[in-house]
């Protein structure tokens, strides 16, 4: 029986309540039923399981991939137009095993797109699976009708246009699905790439940039002992990390600085990076720039959180070898110095000044729980102050323009783990469990980590659009069942 024991027995305490575990089986009909309960999507196409062993994960054997650049059909000083094909495709995750995902322009971790900020895009995605998906730039300040609303949705065989104004400053932003009781499955098979945002006085900082200037999509995936994917099984049993799909790769860096853009793609996760040659220089966070450059030992990223990092390999010789670790996952990524190289970018100590915000007109508590009070066999609910989310409800109503601050707690008795993501806008964290903000935290953000016992205090001014918006848990099986709410942005 589902209940709240079992289900926390499980191990899913600190990584988060499993939706409904369970292996993606051959014969599903049936057992999809169970997962249904008008939220919780799975595949029901019956999946030929593969027999026999999972092959060996060999640790730094394949180089890590950096996903294409995409091209834009047209560049003009005003806008840019691209298209995507969201598709079946297959990727070799496992050593010589292809593995069924999905991708946008059928690559398990989509092109990136590199926008520039006043320059709006127009993206058309091509919907090419057997159901219906959408897409939602996460981070971005988007009219309401182009955030990807997960009613919003495209039909299979059918396009949709998106229009992405970028008028925000440069950001590493995201674009995954979003569709209504598919996000979690769809996420987690492969719809997701980078979408980054550059601007002019940035470029004038000169970080590293250009070919030195790399996202590295970080997420976490099980597979059976026979190297089936495990989809909606309990997080704490995802025990590969990817880097940009693939696990434990290495990446070969010349003798100079780098900026990585790292992402927290997992669905339910925090990780905890070090680097093994010693502290880490933190430039941005999910909305921008910092203030000024921050040198961290550890730097956590829970699910949907972004960080920029230069790593300076200079002051390594050539053949030195730095990995990148994960704090239960081990080393996911190792950096070999192969060549020196001319570096004229820099680290200028201060980045990009940040705005006194603005008195304030209103807080409001925001409590993340569940209800397991639930017919037996069906998942809890996810809540949002006591209610679980709903299509046509308007739980919040702002007015355009007027900040706000939000008090933003995990309640749930046995102390679940979050992240809280705000479409819309980037909001500032102001405090964490009653302290100010690590620097680290302390730039603009659009998703926060929430641990329990430790209340998070974060404020937002609503400028530009008018409109719904959603906010949510971003541990995507917490969204999935409900842990989620809608404001509606009023003039
Ligand atoms: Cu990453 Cu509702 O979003
Ligand atoms: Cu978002
Ligand atoms: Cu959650």
């Amino acid at each position: 029986m589902l209940n709240r024991r079992t289900l926390l027995a499980a191990g899913g305490v600190a990584a988060g309540i499993v939706a409904v575990p369970r292996l993606l089986e051959p014969h599903t009909a049936d057992s999809e039923a169970v997962a249904d309960g008008g939220h919780v999507h799975v595949h029901t196409e019956p999946v030929a399981l593969r027999q026999g062993v999972r092959p060996a994960i060999v640790p730094f054997a394949k180089p890590m991939p950096v996903a294409p650049v995409l091209k834009p059909q047209i560049s003009n000083p005003l806008f840019e137009v691209y298209q995507l094909r969201i598709r079946k495709c297959e990727a070799e995750i496992l050593p010589g095993l292809r593995t069924p995902v999905l991708g946008y322009e059928g690559r398990f971790v989509g092109p990136t797109i590199r926008a520039t900020a006043g320059r709006r895009t127009y993206v058309t995605f091509a919907n090419e699976l057997d159901e219906t998906t959408n897409v939602h730039l996460h981070g971005g300040h988007t009219p309401a009708r182009h955030d990807g609303h997960p009613m919003d949705l495209i039909e299979p065989g059918r396009s949709r246009q998106y229009v992405y104004p970028n008028e925000q400053q440069g950001a590493s932003l995201w674009y995954h699905g979003h569709g209504h009781g598919t996000e979690a499955d769809h996420v987690y098979r492969g719809l997701q790439g980078a979408y980054v945002i550059e601007d002019r006085a940035e470029a004038r900082l000169r970080l590293p940039s250009g070919a030195y200037d790399v996202p590295i999509l970080l997420r976490d995936i099980e597979f059976d002992p026979a190297g089936n994917l495990v989809v909606f099984d309990n997080p704490a049993n995802r025990d590969i990390v990817l880097a940009n799909g693939v696990p434990q790769p290495y990446f070969r860096v010349s003798a100079r600085k780098y900026r990585f853009r790292l992402y927290n793609t997992a669905l339910s996760k925090y990780f905890t990076l070090s680097l093994g040659s010693g502290p880490m220089t933190v430039v941005a966070t999910d909305g921008g720039l910092l203030s000024a450059p921050v040198q961290v030992q550890e730097l956590e990223l829970g699910s949907a959180e972004r960080a920029d990092i230069v790593v300076d390999f200079s002051k390594f010789p050539v053949g030195s070898q730095v990995v990148l670790s994960e704090a239960t996952a081990g080393p996911i990524l190792r950096f070999d110095v192969v060549t020196e190289e001319r570096d004229d970018s820099r680290v200028p100590d201060v980045l990009r000044p940040l705005p006194v915000l603005p008195a304030a007109v209103r807080e409001r508590d925001i409590n993340l729980s569940f209800d397991f009070n639930v017919p037996i066999g069906s998942p809890p609910n996810g809540m949002i102050n006591g209610k679980t989310f709903e299509m046509d409800r308007v739980d919040l109503t702002v007015k355009r323009g007027t900040s706000e601050i939000w008090n933003v707690h995990s309640t749930d008795p046995d102390g679940v783990h979050h992240t809280f993501h705000l479409h819309l806008v980037q909001f500032r964290v102001l405090e964490r469990g009653g302290l100010p903000p690590q620097p680290s935290e302390a730039g603009w953000k659009d998703t926060v980590r929430i641990v329990p016992g430790e209340p998070v205090r974060i404020q937002a001014q609503f400028t530009g659009y008018t409109g719904r918006y959603l906010y949510h848990c971003h541990f995507l099986e917490h969204s999935l069942i409900g842990m989620m709410g809608q404001m509606e942005i009023v003039p």
